[in-house]
């Protein structure tokens, strides 16, 4: 072997250890940063709850936005989406790249709840990036991942920018230099008949409008201009909430917070007796689900501080409090 040759099989080992690093960081619940050909994505197992809340809580967000689920092949895709026509035929021509699919979430899909902030829908996306790829392989799980930057700040194109807003809060920036890109992917909402843009991204609607020989809607306005995904279906239980509780009525079902919960005769669950926020963001969907199955009028919601996730927990509550808004 020449120098040239010996150097390129070094590299070729630096980076499959450090892929195989990455994927067991992630599978043991860490967050990695890794490059994709649009932006750079702060990646979490999706099927982890405690992993996607720290990706809130790491980027700041005060919002529970729902997330974009990547994964390396179509198979994995299909066990947490449930593809029409439509969805087939895109993610046959623009998979793997810059398209993300809206669709129907999979009745069997483990992704977290709050990885999808509690929708029936899931996005999905396939990048095309090789050490991307690489990693969504040897991970073998669901990567949920937005964009690795601090939240308003710009979406990272290249690893310094990662490194400079998120180096000390994660375990890993793979860094591949700049992203080919640049741009968020487009997404692409197969839910209906109609496919919507919900939001203009590396892959232009014109080709996709030619490759499916039909125009794409626009996303309806929506009350929530702050996310680009165009969300009105909101979950929102069956039972009203009753926020800030500091005691439990007779019939009502009780979401606790911290220790030191107030008597109910109902079922209770506990957001995080800890009063730990990050576990608190974790439990907040699944838990609202699942007292909301007990058929209770009411869920008593004790009262959640108003700082790190507590905003964007209270944020999901005020919302889920007044479900025929949105
Ligand atoms: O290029 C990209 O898409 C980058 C790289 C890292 O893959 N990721 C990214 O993720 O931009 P994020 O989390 O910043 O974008 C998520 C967008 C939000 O606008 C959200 O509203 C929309 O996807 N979204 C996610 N799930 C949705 C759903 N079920 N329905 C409607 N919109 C959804
Ligand atoms: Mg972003």
């Amino acid at each position: 072997m020449d120098n040239t040759t010996i150097e390129l099989e070094a590299r070729r080992a630096a980076r499959h250890k450090m892929v195989e690093e990455a994927a067991d960081l992630l599978r043991a619940g860490k967050l990695v940063a890794f490059p994709t050909e649009t932006v750079y994505g702060l990646g979490a197992d999706a099927t982890n709850d405690q992993a996607v809340a720290a990706i809130f809580e790491v980027k700041g967000r005060p919002r529970f936005n729902p997330l974009i689920m990547h994964v390396v092949d179509l198979e994995q895709a299909l066990a947490h989406g449930r593809f029409n026509r439509l969805a087939l035929k895109l993610a046959e021509t623009f998979m793997p790249g810059a398209m993300t699919l809206v669709v129907p979430r999979h009745p069997e899909s483990d992704i977290s709840l709050l990885a999808t902030a509690g929708l029936d829908t899931v996005a999905l996306r396939m990048p095309a990036h090789p050490l991307a790829r690489a990693l969504l392989r040897a991970a073998a799980v669901p990567v949920a991942a937005p964009s690795a930057n601090k939240s308003g700040r710009v979406s990272p194109t290249c690893g310094r920018h990662v490194a400079e807003q998120l180096a000390d809060e994660i375990a890993l920036i793979i860094d591949a230099g700049v992203c080919r890109i640049g741009l968020e992917s487009t997404i692409v909402s197969c839910i209906g008949d109609d496919p919507v843009l919900l939001r203009p991204g590396g892959i232009a609607r014109e080709e996709i409008e030619t490759a499916i020989g039909r125009r794409l809607r626009d996303a309806p306005p929506t009350s929530q201009p702050q996310a680009p995904g165009g969300l009105v279906s909101h979950y929102a239980p069956n039972a009203r909430l009753r926020l800030n509780a500091t005691n439990c009525q007779p019939g009502e079902a009780l979401l606790a917070f911290g220790p030191g919960a107030p008597d109910c005769d109902g079922p209770v669950l506990n957001l995080s007796a800890a009063g730990e926020l990050t576990q608190a963001a974790a439990n907040l969907f699944a838990h609202l689900r699942e007292l909301d199955a007990e058929e209770c009028d009411v869920i008593a919601v004790m009262p959640i501080p108003e700082f790190g996730l507590g905003e964007a927990i209270n944020d999901r509550l005020r919302r889920a409090a007044a479900p025929r808004e949105c």
